[in-house]
């Protein structure tokens, strides 16, 4: 069984949803409390083994590049000054010399078109996908726990979470087979179903374990739901091809696609935080307090 090496990161998205925060960063580049969304993402996929990292980007997005690269100047400064603690921290996310690849999204055709864009720097592999909306807390991390199934099961995993069953019209729905170690087979997939439509209340939670013959696939993919080329209808035609596992994930998933999400993210993580916890908890008391009177 090929392991899992390389990582997709699809960063092409406008954020039109937090203008004007994202009129001039890219959404992935917001922070949640002390790291850019893409960090905590990049993170998780290191964590699982993931050792190369490929962005599919678009334009204004080159922020991004420079996140991830090495910046002289600043770690000359940090050195100089003895901030040691900081220039180690930057260190441990640097990834090594060609490590991370980039290429474009020339035009917003969904999500299963700016998986396609990553054919060739994928080649015919089995790779992670990590939509980086959505952010975990979750001892593993979330890819980790995937990789463990995947180790034991092979073939394509999907993390699946439950949704509030009005709520399927958002995601990726999946139908629940057999058990499979500690998943299960998944029997079929829906993107975007109305609540009477949907298999379950199990959504794709945007981490994906992929054999790289989904590339054939999307290449012919028509457009689907939101008249998008949808990596949901493309998975859906290699389930029964090819062994297709769902892993119902440990952990708390935030949506940072959303502003509601986006600010449950920030909370939650800085509660995580001991830095941070008592004085959040004090804020959140009193604005409490204040919402009852
Ligand atoms: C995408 C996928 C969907 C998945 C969701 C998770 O939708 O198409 O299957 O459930 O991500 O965030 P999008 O959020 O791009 O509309």
């Amino acid at each position: 069984m090929k392991r899992i090496r390389k990582a997709v990161f699809p960063v092409a998205g406008l954020g039109t949803r937090f203008l004007p925060a994202t009129k001039a960063i890219p959404k992935e580049m917001l922070t949640v409390v002390d790291r850019p969304v893409i960090q905590y993402v990049v993170d998780e996929a290191r964590e699982a083994g993931i050792e190369h990292l490929i962005f599919v980007t678009g334009r204004s997005k080159t922020v991004i590049e420079d996140h991830f690269d090495i910046q002289f100047e600043l770690y000359e400064t940090l050195a100089q000054r003895g901030k040691t603690e900081q220039l180690e921290r930057l260190k441990a996310m640097q990834p090594e010399p060609g490590q991370v690849s980039y290429t474009r999204q020339q035009v917003p055709l969904g999500l299963g078109h700016a998986v396609w864009c990553a054919r060739e720097l994928v080649g015919g592999e089995p790779f992670a996908l990590l939509l980086p909306d959505m952010i975990m807390q979750a001892e593993p991390g979330c890819m980790k726990q995937m990789v463990d199934l995947y180790d034991k099961a092979g073939g394509n995993v999907v993390a699946v979470e439950e949704c509030d069953p009005d709520e399927t019209h958002k995601y990726g729905v999946v139908g629940i087979g057999e058990p499979v170690h500690d998943g299960f087979a998944i029997t079929g997939m829906v993107e975007k179903p109305k609540p009477a439509d949907a298999p379950s209340n199990l959504y794709l939670n945007g981490r994906y374990i992929l054999q790289p013959e989904i590339f054939d696939i999307l290449a012919s993919q028509e457009r689907g739901a939101g008249n998008e080329i949808q990596l949901t209808d493309a998975m859906l035609k290699l389930i029964g091809r090819q062994p297709f596992h769902g892993l119902h994930f440990r952990g708390r998933t935030h949506d940072c696609g959303t502003p509601e999400g986006f600010v449950e993210a920030n909370l939650a993580f800085a509660a995580d935080n001991p830095a941070l916890r008592a004085n959040l908890m004090r804020t959140i008391r009193a604005l409490a307090d204040a919402d009852r009177n």
